[in-house]
């Protein structure tokens, strides 16, 4: 038997009707349905053995730049087989229905510009994007080694994934227009993000304080829970679908 569909308040609905101005701030959940594992799930073959939180450090680069290098090799390849989803576009919806949208995500997938999306803030950077790890020049090709990590054309230094790793600042325009927007929007969503790494996990209750209508679309209860206005638990390839749906259907 097909679920029932979720029954969104008429409040909400008619609040989102009214152009207010939207966040959306996503995280791993949202690409989940798209074949992605979470960054918290349990990782398979070959990388089994470690953890994500001690591959994604500038310590692990230093200690052991190919093994990081070939961690972030075999995820981008694991992404470039995925294709965005339901939830995914119908944040391409939301954003071309609001006048004032932003949507920033935690991701590194690229899933969201490739759905779509125009105005995406990526706090966390973008797996498919190589810079040297010294003098910052972006490169699209390199030469894959096996033996060792590819080198600048520029400096010669290492190359690295243009993502944030745990102990490093996260990119200042990208940080700053997100604040902004959580400080002075009307509604605050956040999907799909177990909201427990900061900066990006304050941003909601940055909206909160600053009396945002807070929503919550996650699979499970996190952090944010208790301080949301609305809370819906389930699928965002569902759930946001049947929002979309529900104010503009
Ligand atoms: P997490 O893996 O911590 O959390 C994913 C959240 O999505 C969890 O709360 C899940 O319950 C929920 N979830 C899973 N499937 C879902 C679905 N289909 N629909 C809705 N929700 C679902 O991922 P993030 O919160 O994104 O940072 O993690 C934040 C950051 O932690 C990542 O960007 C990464 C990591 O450290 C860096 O790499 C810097």
């Amino acid at each position: 038997m097909p679920a029932r569909p979720v029954e969104f308040s008429p409040e909400l609905i008619s609040l989102l009707r009214g152009g207010p101005k939207v966040v959306a701030l996503t995280g791993a959940g949202v690409s989940q349905e798209s074949g992605l594992r979470t960054f918290r799930d349990a990782q398979t073959g070959l990388w089994a053995q470690y953890k994500p939180t001690e591959l994604a450090s500038p310590e692990a680069f230093q200690r052991d730049p190919k093994l990081v290098w070939d961690w972030y090799a075999w995820r981008r390849e694991a992404v470039k087989g995925v294709r965005p989803n339901p939830g995914h576009y119908a944040l391409v919806e939301i954003e071309q229905r609001l006048p004032h949208f932003t949507l920033i995500t935690q991701n590194v997938d690229n899933l969201h510009r490739f759905a779509g999306s125009q105005n995406v803030l990526e706090l966390h950077g973008n797996i498919q994007r190589v810079r040297c790890a010294d003098c910052y020049t972006f490169t699209e090709t390199w030469d894959d080694d096996t033996e060792s990590v590819p080198r600048c054309r520029v400096c010669n230094g290492l190359l690295r994934p243009d993502v944030v790793w745990f102990g490093e600042s996260l990119p200042r325009d990208q940080l700053e227009a997100a604040v902004t927007a959580a400080r002075s929007c009307d509604v605050f969503f956040s999907i799909g993000t177990s909201g427990v790494v900061q900066p990006a996990a304050s941003l909601a209750f940055a909206a909160h304080n600053r009396g945002a209508v807070v929503v919550e679309i996650n699979a499970e209860p996190t952090p944010l829970t208790p301080k949301a206005d609305y809370v819906f638990e389930g699928k965002s390839g569902e759930l946001l679908p049947e929002l979309v749906e529900a104010i503009w259907g």
